[in-house]
């Protein structure tokens, strides 16, 4: 039986997967290489600093420390001029609506994300209250695809693993909440998320059935 919902936020909650490519892509470009969707795919979940390792293995460069600090606070500065301009109409199709059935079906929500800018996102977006618990980039030590992120959330909420649902976007996200001990629904393309125990396009007829399946 579900009992919660655990998100993630970049290409579930908001479409900043299309933000974070477009900042890491100029990056690749400003060092002399290309970047490609499909390497990008590496990308989706994964935290800041292993992002740039991936990147820079892609352009088979091999870099100082410092240099990496100071290009991954360059891709971040990028990444967030594109955050400022967001507002409320950025939250995906059906999400608001669907969080709300959640609730009102006494469901607890909890965000679970990599991302250190999360409360910047939740709060442009005007939904820093809709979570019981948010676990973010700034709160887990070991990035997706370790499950402490989900763990954390669970505990959060405190529910049993096997009581949690996580509703994810990317490869390793996925393999997260399967090694937390929890059941996967992919948002996006079940080519990609082939893993997944179901996988949704987006939340415009998510409802209660979905939890549930
Ligand atoms: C999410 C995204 C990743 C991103 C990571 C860190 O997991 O899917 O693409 O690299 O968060 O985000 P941040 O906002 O802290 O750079
Ligand atoms: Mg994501």
């Amino acid at each position: 039986m579900i009992r919660g919902c655990i998100f993630d936020l970049d290409g579930v909650i908001v479409d900043t997967a299309r933000y974070h490519y477009l900042a890491w892509r100029k990056l690749a470009n400003d060092l002399g290489f290309d970047f490609s969707e499909e390497n990008n795919e590496r990308l989706k979940g994964v935290s800041r600093m292993d992002s740039l390792e991936i990147l820079l293995e892609v352009g088979g460069l091999s870099l100082p420390d410092p240099q990496k600090l100071a290009l991954s606070a360059a891709k971040n500065s990028d990444y967030l001029t594109y955050i400022e301009k967001m507002t409320q109409a950025d939250v995906l199709p059906g999400v608001t609506r669907f969080l709300d059935v959640l609730r009102s079906a006494g469901m607890k929500i909890a965000l679970g994300t990599a991302s250190k800018n999360a409360l910047t996102i939740l709060h442009r977006i005007g939904l820093s209250n809709a979570f019981d618990s948010i676990v973010d980039g700034n709160r887990v030590t070991k990035a997706k695809p370790n499950p402490e992120v989900f763990l954390i959330a669970a505990d959060d909420l405190g529910l049993e693993p096997c009581n949690c649902l996580v509703f994810e976007d990317a490869v390793a996200g996925i393999e997260a909440a399967h090694r937390a001990g929890m059941k996967c629904i992919g948002i996006g393309r079940p080519e990609i998320l082939r893993k997944a125990d179901h996988v949704i396009p987006d939340f415009i007829n998510a409802n209660l059935e979905l939890v549930n399946f």
